[in-house]
């Protein structure tokens, strides 16, 4: 449906790019669902520069069916372009790379780095163009509206990131300061596909088929990006898919929702480790069963005593035989 460099994107919604979920596991889970592409969690120029361990294992991943894109952040454009190809030494998988210009987190922003970039449209075109020269891949960038009241700053960086040669356009229509909250403003990017020359992506309170039916339609864009609608909802991609192309949508059993539960589970600990990944686990878990009856209690548990999958498997298998009482 539309192309990424020389790859072909064959549907309308992808996984969206998030620090401390979007890991290998996750992306390995959330691959089945059928997105048309994924993206990593942010990955620091300086981290790889410095060879740190663990910023390395954030770019590495085996082969996927569907694209992988790792996305980086820093402020300099030869860094970046550094970093980039310090990737294609790890990881022989990347597909494209994707420039993080819309975190609005002060750990980030402080250094130059993520949605301060947008000040600087020039800049964020330097950049695109330093890490398509360093690796011929495709490059991407995923930026907001504006840092604060200049909402109408994407326009300028948009401009830019074209000229520098971006194959494509990811936009969450929230300015850096409203951070999360509120909601997107559609209506400052109204058929905004009209005036990019690039595949166009749109992020922002994507929690049901209508919310992705309506984005597209508001802006014209190419996908919608699923971001925290899809953690613990993760048949929403399929189900845009599904929606999108006139099938009929599922709604998951309990049954289901603890399978996938579980399968998420085995995966970020083949990934991370027992240990680590159930402390992870205590913030995801809970989100499978959002809407179900008498899960106040059930979350509770998930959410403070998750050590290990025994634990996992025990708490969820007393919560279904509630039901079966
Ligand atoms: C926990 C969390 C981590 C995120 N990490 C990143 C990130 O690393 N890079 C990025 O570009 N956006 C990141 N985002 C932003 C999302 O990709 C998405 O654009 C945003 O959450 C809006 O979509 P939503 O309202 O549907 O969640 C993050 C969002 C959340 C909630």
């Amino acid at each position: 449906m539309f192309k990424l460099g020389k790859l072909e994107i064959n549907n309308k919604v992808v996984l969206a790019p998030m620090a401390g979920i979007t890991s290998s596991g996750y992306r390995k889970f959330m691959s089945s669902f059928k997105p048309g592409f994924m993206v990593t969690e942010m990955v620091s120029d300086m981290g790889l520069i410095y060879d740190n361990e663990e910023t390395k294992t954030y770019a590495m991943f085996e082969k996927s069916e569907i694209p992988v894109g790792v996305q980086l952040f820093g402020n300099s454009p030869e860094n970046l372009a550094k970093a980039a190809l310090i990737c294609e030494n790890l990881n022989p998988y990347i597909d494209f790379y994707d420039v993080n210009m819309g975190c609005p987190v002060p750990k980030v922003t402080k250094s130059g780095a993520g949605s301060a970039l947008m000040a600087n449209p020039l800049l964020c075109g330097q950049i695109v163009k330093a890490i398509k020269e360093a690796t011929h891949k495709p490059v991407t960038v995923k930026i907001r509206l504006g840092n604060g009241s200049d909402k109408d700053k994407f326009i300028e960086v948009i401009n830019e990131v074209q000229k520098a040669g971006a194959d494509l356009i990811a936009i969450h229509p929230r300015s850096a300061k409203e951070m999360y909250g509120g909601k997107p403003h559609w209506e400052l990017i109204k058929n905004l596909k009209n005036k990019v020359n690039v595949p166009l992506v749109v992020s922002g309170n994507i929690y049901t088929v209508d919310d992705a039916k309506n984005a597209l339609e508001i802006t014209g864009a190419d996908a919608v990006m699923v971001a925290r609608g899809g953690v613990g909802n993760p048949t929403l991609i399929s189900n845009i898919n599904k929606y999108l192309n006139n099938e009929e949508i599922d709604k998951p059993s309990l049954v289901e929702q603890i399978k996938y539960c579980k399968q998420l589970a085995l995966l970020l600990i083949e990934e991370k480790g027992e240990n680590k990944a159930m402390r992870v686990y205590r913030g995801i878990a809970t989100k499978f069963f959002d809407g179900f009856p008498n899960s106040k209690t059930l979350k509770c548990r998930l959410s403070t005593e998750l050590n290990t999958i025994d634990d996992l498997n025990k708490i969820l298998d007393e919560y279904l035989s509630s039901f079966e009482l």
